[in-house]
């Protein structure tokens, strides 16, 4: 695991993460539809606990299934699990990848110059600066996830990039994050701004109100922003989502929703086109259907 030298992480929602010393600027009602997984235990006991290696974390088990190496067994476990029902899994976690990278792209071509990668994960290239700066190298981008184990690779593994700095954040908690973004001058919300939130959604439960959350980033977003979302889909085959209520009461638990109530999370923005699709949809027409759906959709602010 990476490390960073005397830097400890703030902890989402303490105080203590506002007198943080200053981000460095690096040189710069829904159905719950997992059967089994209605409910949820608090949030407390759905937050990664950085030191805890016998509970998996969605962003461990996605890093084995990008093919990384900062994971444990639990992860591997429950990662295996999921690919002996749908062993195109790992092709699909390319594909979600491939849809970050489009939706980056389309934002950067529009004229977007500064990112918020919410749920941001273990790095893995391309990662959302690499993206933005290859078409402005200007572009700012501020990883956010309220896993102390990514944000510490993140702080670790992007130091030295310029324009890129890495917050300790829970979306659950959108206001804290936005103060962040705006205290420490990471972000002008007065200029648009694109918000990435790949596969983070699901890991909200409908009592944690994840419209609520999207329409509390969109509220502050100026005009020409951008907002783009992967979510896993209600319509998955039966049998991988019974595979995922294994992660019930871990951090990793998963709401997979419809494509209307994933559509609606969008509310508010105007939709690009395909709309809310599988991810694939968005890349090319010859791509195959995969067991697992993600849905994809990208929402101007007008
Ligand atoms: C499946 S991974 C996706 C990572 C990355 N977005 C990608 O597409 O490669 C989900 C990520 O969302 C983060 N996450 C889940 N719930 C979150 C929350 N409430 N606040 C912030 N991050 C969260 C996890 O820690 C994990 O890194």
């Amino acid at each position: 695991m990476a490390r960073t030298e005397g830097h400890t992480p703030p902890h989402p929602g303490d105080d203590r993460s506002l007198e943080k010393p200053h981000p460095r600027w690096r040189s710069a009602t829904v159905t719950p539809v997992v059967e089994g997984n209605e409910g949820s235990a608090p949030e407390s006991d759905r937050t990664p606990h950085p030191l805890d290696t016998e509970q998996l974390t969605s962003a461990r088990v996605y890093d084995y299934l990008l093919g990384g190496k900062d994971n444990y067994d639990v992860d591997r476990d429950m990662a295996r699990q999921m690919l002996s029902s749908a062993p195109e899994l790992k092709t699909l976690a390319w594909f979600t990848r491939s849809f970050m990278r489009k939706a980056v792209e389309m934002a950067a071509d529009a004229g977007i110059r500064q990112f918020v990668d919410l749920g941001s994960g273990i790095p893995n290239s391309p990662n959302v600066h690499e993206i933005a700066q290859e078409i402005e190298p200007e572009a700012r981008v501020v990883y956010v996830d309220y896993d102390r184990v990514v944000y510490t690779h993140c702080d670790a593994l992007l130091a030295g990039q310029p324009g890129v700095a890495a917050l300790l954040g829970d979306v659950r908690h959108p206001q804290e994050i936005l103060d962040q973004l705006e205290n420490h001058a990471l972000i002008n919300l007065d200029e648009p701004v694109a918000i990435t939130m790949i596969s983070v959604l699901h890991y909200v439960m409908d009592e944690e109100k994840p419209a609520d959350i999207i329409a509390a980033f969109r509220d502050r977003m100026a005009p020409g922003s951008y907002m783009a979302i992967t979510h896993g889909s209600s319509d998955s085959d039966p049998a991988i989502l019974q595979v995922l209520t294994g992660t019930k009461d871990t951090s990793a638990q998963v709401a997979f929703r419809s494509t209307p109530q994933t559509e609606a999370f969008l509310a508010g923005f105007e939709l690009l086109e395909p709309g809310v699709v599988p991810v694939q949809q968005w890349l090319r027409s010859d791509l195959p259907e995969t067991r697992m759906v993600m849905l994809g959709g990208i929402g101007r602010k007008p």
